[in-house]
Protein backbone atom coordinates (compact mmCIF):
# COMPACT_ATOMS: atom_id res chain seq x y z
CA UNK A 1 0.00 0.00 0.00
CA UNK A 2 3.12 2.11 -0.79
CA UNK A 3 1.52 3.50 -3.86
CA UNK A 4 1.08 6.89 -4.44
CA UNK A 5 -2.77 8.63 -4.89
CA UNK A 6 -2.28 11.51 -7.65
CA UNK A 7 -6.16 11.71 -7.60
CA UNK A 8 -7.66 14.58 -6.18
CA UNK A 9 -9.05 12.67 -2.99
CA UNK A 10 -10.69 15.74 -2.17
CA UNK A 11 -13.36 15.12 -4.97
CA UNK A 12 -14.19 11.72 -3.68
CA UNK A 13 -17.47 12.08 -1.52
CA UNK A 14 -17.21 9.60 0.95
CA UNK A 15 -21.04 9.64 1.57
CA UNK A 16 -21.92 8.72 -1.72
CA UNK A 17 -19.85 5.73 -2.16
CA UNK A 18 -20.62 2.80 -4.34
CA UNK A 19 -22.20 0.22 -2.54
CA UNK A 20 -21.16 -2.78 -4.85
CA UNK A 21 -18.63 -2.65 -6.95
CA UNK A 22 -17.81 -5.38 -9.82
CA UNK A 23 -14.49 -5.54 -11.46
CA UNK A 24 -13.54 -7.56 -14.40
CA UNK A 25 -10.33 -8.40 -14.33
CA UNK A 26 -9.37 -8.32 -17.54
CA UNK A 27 -6.13 -8.06 -19.63
CA UNK A 28 -3.65 -10.50 -18.34
CA UNK A 29 -3.00 -12.37 -21.27
CA UNK A 30 -1.54 -9.01 -22.42
CA UNK A 31 0.04 -7.62 -20.23
CA UNK A 32 2.18 -10.65 -20.24
CA UNK A 33 2.78 -11.03 -24.27
CA UNK A 34 3.48 -7.27 -23.90
CA UNK A 35 6.19 -8.06 -22.09
CA UNK A 36 7.54 -11.62 -24.60
CA UNK A 37 6.40 -13.92 -21.44
CA UNK A 38 3.87 -16.75 -21.09
CA UNK A 39 0.45 -15.80 -20.15
CA UNK A 40 0.78 -17.21 -17.00
CA UNK A 41 2.69 -14.44 -15.61
CA UNK A 42 -0.41 -11.96 -16.32
CA UNK A 43 -2.27 -14.46 -14.07
CA UNK A 44 0.48 -14.45 -11.77
CA UNK A 45 0.81 -10.22 -11.77
CA UNK A 46 -3.03 -9.63 -11.71
CA UNK A 47 -3.29 -11.90 -8.73
CA UNK A 48 -0.74 -9.45 -7.02
CA UNK A 49 -3.50 -6.99 -7.65
CA UNK A 50 -6.10 -8.26 -6.76
CA UNK A 51 -4.74 -8.47 -2.79
CA UNK A 52 -4.04 -5.11 -3.42
CA UNK A 53 -7.12 -3.81 -4.89
CA UNK A 54 -9.61 -5.69 -1.87
CA UNK A 55 -7.73 -3.78 0.62
CA UNK A 56 -8.27 -0.46 -1.11
CA UNK A 57 -11.84 -1.19 -1.29
CA UNK A 58 -11.58 -2.16 2.08
CA UNK A 59 -9.82 0.92 3.46
CA UNK A 60 -12.95 3.06 1.64
CA UNK A 61 -15.50 1.20 3.13
CA UNK A 62 -17.09 -0.66 0.23
CA UNK A 63 -19.68 -2.81 1.00
CA UNK A 64 -19.73 -5.28 -1.30
CA UNK A 65 -16.76 -6.38 -3.89
CA UNK A 66 -17.72 -8.81 -6.93
CA UNK A 67 -14.52 -9.82 -8.79
CA UNK A 68 -14.79 -12.14 -12.17
CA UNK A 69 -12.15 -14.46 -11.86
CA UNK A 70 -13.06 -17.15 -14.14
CA UNK A 71 -16.06 -17.12 -16.24
CA UNK A 72 -18.02 -20.34 -17.75
CA UNK A 73 -16.55 -19.62 -21.07
CA UNK A 74 -12.87 -19.53 -19.98
CA UNK A 75 -13.11 -23.22 -20.05
CA UNK A 76 -12.17 -22.89 -23.30
CA UNK A 77 -8.87 -21.78 -23.11
CA UNK A 78 -5.73 -24.63 -23.06
CA UNK A 79 -5.73 -26.73 -20.31
CA UNK A 80 -2.13 -25.58 -19.48
CA UNK A 81 -3.68 -21.73 -18.57
CA UNK A 82 -6.93 -23.61 -17.20
CA UNK A 83 -4.24 -25.41 -14.71
CA UNK A 84 -2.14 -21.91 -13.76
CA UNK A 85 -5.48 -20.20 -12.93
CA UNK A 86 -6.57 -22.65 -10.85
CA UNK A 87 -3.41 -23.36 -9.13
CA UNK A 88 -3.25 -19.40 -8.83
CA UNK A 89 -6.78 -19.36 -6.56
CA UNK A 90 -5.62 -21.97 -4.95
CA UNK A 91 -2.49 -20.01 -3.81
CA UNK A 92 -4.22 -16.73 -3.27
CA UNK A 93 -6.17 -18.43 -0.95
CA UNK A 94 -3.57 -20.34 0.99
CA UNK A 95 -1.49 -17.39 1.32
CA UNK A 96 -4.11 -14.48 1.77
CA UNK A 97 -6.98 -16.66 3.77
CA UNK A 98 -6.00 -15.79 7.33
CA UNK A 99 -5.29 -11.98 6.58
CA UNK A 100 -8.93 -11.35 5.24
CA UNK A 101 -10.55 -13.35 7.85
CA UNK A 102 -8.74 -11.35 10.05
CA UNK A 103 -9.98 -8.24 8.56
CA UNK A 104 -13.49 -10.23 9.23
CA UNK A 105 -14.04 -9.82 5.07
CA UNK A 106 -16.26 -12.48 3.99
CA UNK A 107 -15.59 -14.49 1.16
CA UNK A 108 -18.22 -15.94 -0.83
CA UNK A 109 -18.45 -17.66 -4.41
CA UNK A 110 -20.85 -16.88 -7.56
CA UNK A 111 -20.92 -19.78 -9.48
CA UNK A 112 -20.90 -23.67 -9.71
CA UNK A 113 -17.70 -24.76 -7.92
CA UNK A 114 -18.76 -28.43 -8.37
CA UNK A 115 -17.41 -28.07 -11.68
CA UNK A 116 -14.23 -27.30 -10.14
CA UNK A 117 -10.58 -29.56 -9.44
CA UNK A 118 -10.58 -31.19 -6.05
CA UNK A 119 -7.81 -29.16 -4.37
CA UNK A 120 -9.28 -25.73 -5.98
CA UNK A 121 -12.91 -26.78 -4.77
CA UNK A 122 -11.33 -27.87 -1.13
CA UNK A 123 -9.76 -24.44 -0.55
CA UNK A 124 -12.30 -22.51 -1.98
CA UNK A 125 -15.06 -24.30 0.51
CA UNK A 126 -12.52 -24.04 3.11
CA UNK A 127 -12.42 -19.61 2.53
CA UNK A 128 -16.10 -19.43 2.20
CA UNK A 129 -16.95 -21.58 5.49
CA UNK A 130 -13.89 -19.85 7.70
CA UNK A 131 -15.39 -16.60 6.46
CA UNK A 132 -18.87 -17.31 6.99
CA UNK A 133 -19.62 -15.26 10.17
CA UNK A 134 -17.55 -12.32 9.21
CA UNK A 135 -19.82 -9.02 8.77
CA UNK A 136 -17.07 -6.95 7.78
CA UNK A 137 -17.06 -6.37 3.68
CA UNK A 138 -18.21 -8.94 1.73
CA UNK A 139 -15.84 -10.41 -1.59
CA UNK A 140 -17.76 -12.20 -3.96
CA UNK A 141 -15.70 -14.19 -6.25
CA UNK A 142 -17.25 -15.11 -9.46
CA UNK A 143 -15.70 -18.41 -10.37
CA UNK A 144 -16.80 -20.43 -13.18
CA UNK A 145 -19.38 -17.66 -13.14
CA UNK A 146 -21.45 -16.76 -16.08
CA UNK A 147 -24.79 -14.64 -15.59
CA UNK A 148 -26.81 -17.12 -18.23
CA UNK A 149 -25.95 -19.99 -16.18
CA UNK A 150 -26.88 -18.21 -13.11
CA UNK A 151 -30.31 -17.09 -14.46
CA UNK A 152 -30.62 -20.90 -15.60
CA UNK A 153 -29.77 -22.01 -12.40
CA UNK A 154 -32.16 -19.65 -10.40
CA UNK A 155 -34.97 -20.81 -13.04
CA UNK A 156 -34.83 -24.44 -12.16
CA UNK A 157 -34.69 -23.88 -8.76
CA UNK A 158 -37.94 -21.72 -9.00
CA UNK A 159 -39.52 -24.29 -10.93
CA UNK A 160 -38.71 -26.66 -8.25
CA UNK A 161 -40.09 -24.79 -5.60
CA UNK A 162 -43.02 -23.89 -7.14
CA UNK A 163 -43.72 -27.72 -7.81
CA UNK A 164 -42.67 -28.27 -4.31
CA UNK A 165 -45.71 -25.72 -3.24
CA UNK A 166 -43.06 -23.97 -1.79
CA UNK A 167 -44.01 -20.47 -3.65
CA UNK A 168 -46.75 -19.76 -6.50
CA UNK A 169 -46.57 -18.69 -10.10
CA UNK A 170 -48.20 -15.39 -9.21
CA UNK A 171 -45.50 -14.46 -6.76
CA UNK A 172 -42.64 -14.52 -8.82
CA UNK A 173 -40.91 -11.49 -9.58
CA UNK A 174 -37.68 -9.18 -9.31
CA UNK A 175 -36.99 -9.59 -6.06
CA UNK A 176 -38.23 -12.82 -5.60
CA UNK A 177 -35.63 -13.62 -9.02
CA UNK A 178 -32.69 -12.05 -7.15
CA UNK A 179 -33.50 -14.41 -4.04
CA UNK A 180 -32.16 -17.65 -6.72
CA UNK A 181 -29.29 -16.02 -7.69
CA UNK A 182 -25.64 -16.39 -6.52
CA UNK A 183 -25.50 -12.46 -5.36
CA UNK A 184 -28.90 -13.17 -2.81
CA UNK A 185 -29.53 -10.67 -0.38
CA UNK A 186 -26.82 -8.65 -1.74
CA UNK A 187 -27.35 -5.28 -3.05
CA UNK A 188 -27.13 -4.88 -7.12
CA UNK A 189 -23.58 -3.85 -8.68
CA UNK A 190 -23.93 0.51 -8.65
CA UNK A 191 -20.27 0.07 -10.36
CA UNK A 192 -18.99 -2.19 -12.58
CA UNK A 193 -15.41 -1.94 -13.52
CA UNK A 194 -13.84 -3.43 -17.18
CA UNK A 195 -10.17 -2.79 -17.90
CA UNK A 196 -8.18 -3.93 -20.80
CA UNK A 197 -10.38 -1.82 -23.12
CA UNK A 198 -12.62 -4.41 -23.90
CA UNK A 199 -15.94 -2.65 -24.00
CA UNK A 200 -18.20 -5.62 -22.80
CA UNK A 201 -19.74 -7.81 -19.64
CA UNK A 202 -18.81 -10.66 -20.69
CA UNK A 203 -21.33 -12.68 -18.92
CA UNK A 204 -20.41 -10.51 -16.21
CA UNK A 205 -23.61 -9.95 -13.74
CA UNK A 206 -26.05 -10.42 -16.65
CA UNK A 207 -29.30 -9.96 -14.57
CA UNK A 208 -27.94 -7.48 -11.58
CA UNK A 209 -26.48 -5.25 -13.91
CA UNK A 210 -29.40 -3.99 -15.35
CA UNK A 211 -28.81 -0.41 -13.63
CA UNK A 212 -25.82 -0.34 -13.18
CA UNK A 213 -22.77 1.85 -13.99
CA UNK A 214 -20.13 0.51 -16.23
CA UNK A 215 -16.49 2.35 -16.47
CA UNK A 216 -13.90 1.21 -18.68
CA UNK A 217 -10.39 1.72 -19.12
CA UNK A 218 -7.58 0.88 -21.26
CA UNK A 219 -5.48 -0.05 -18.40
CA UNK A 220 -4.30 -4.15 -18.52
CA UNK A 221 -5.51 -5.61 -14.85
CA UNK A 222 -1.78 -6.11 -13.81
CA UNK A 223 -1.10 -2.43 -14.47
CA UNK A 224 -4.32 -1.48 -12.64
CA UNK A 225 -3.98 0.66 -9.31
CA UNK A 226 -5.83 2.32 -6.22
CA UNK A 227 -5.53 5.37 -8.43
CA UNK A 228 -7.35 3.83 -11.06
CA UNK A 229 -10.00 2.83 -8.91
CA UNK A 230 -10.25 6.36 -7.36
CA UNK A 231 -10.76 7.53 -10.33
CA UNK A 232 -13.46 5.47 -11.25
CA UNK A 233 -15.83 6.00 -7.99
CA UNK A 234 -14.75 9.70 -9.32
CA UNK A 235 -16.64 9.44 -12.38
CA UNK A 236 -19.43 7.49 -10.76
CA UNK A 237 -20.32 9.95 -8.58
CA UNK A 238 -20.59 12.74 -11.21
CA UNK A 239 -23.11 10.16 -12.94
CA UNK A 240 -27.35 11.28 -12.84
CA UNK A 241 -28.68 8.01 -12.07
CA UNK A 242 -32.36 8.17 -13.41
CA UNK A 243 -33.76 4.44 -13.08
CA UNK A 244 -36.15 5.63 -15.77
CA UNK A 245 -37.59 8.44 -13.61
CA UNK A 246 -36.52 12.11 -14.83
C1 LIG B 1 -8.29 -12.03 -17.47
O1 LIG B 1 -7.23 -11.85 -18.35
C2 LIG B 1 -8.17 -13.29 -16.65
C3 LIG B 1 -9.15 -14.31 -17.01
C4 LIG B 1 -10.04 -14.22 -17.95
C5 LIG B 1 -9.14 -15.51 -16.23
P1 LIG B 1 -7.18 -12.54 -19.78
O2 LIG B 1 -6.47 -13.84 -19.64
O3 LIG B 1 -8.50 -12.61 -20.40
O4 LIG B 1 -6.25 -11.52 -20.55
P2 LIG B 1 -6.38 -11.06 -22.06
O5 LIG B 1 -7.77 -10.55 -22.23
O6 LIG B 1 -6.11 -12.27 -22.90
O7 LIG B 1 -5.35 -10.01 -22.20
C1 LIG C 1 -13.91 -12.04 -18.78
O1 LIG C 1 -12.75 -11.91 -19.52
C2 LIG C 1 -13.73 -13.06 -17.70
C3 LIG C 1 -12.81 -12.71 -16.63
C4 LIG C 1 -12.16 -11.59 -16.51
C5 LIG C 1 -12.64 -13.69 -15.60
P1 LIG C 1 -12.53 -12.69 -20.88
O2 LIG C 1 -11.18 -12.31 -21.37
O3 LIG C 1 -12.79 -14.13 -20.71
O4 LIG C 1 -13.66 -12.08 -21.81
P2 LIG C 1 -13.77 -11.97 -23.40
O5 LIG C 1 -13.49 -13.34 -23.94
O6 LIG C 1 -12.74 -10.98 -23.84
O7 LIG C 1 -15.14 -11.48 -23.64
MG1 LIG D 1 -9.52 -11.34 -21.60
Amino acid sequence: MTEKISNNLNDLDYERLPTHIGIIMDGNGRWAKKRGLPRHFGHQEGMKKVVHIVEVCKELGIGNLTLYAFSTENWKRPSLEVDALMNLLVVFIRKELDRLNNNNVKIIILGDTSQLPDIPRNEVERATNLTSNNSGMILNIALNYGGRQEIVMAVKDIFTDVNKGIITIEEIDDKVILEYLYTKGQPDPDLIIRPSGELRLSNFLTYQSAYSELWFSDVLWPDFTGDDLYSAIIDYQKRNRRFGGI
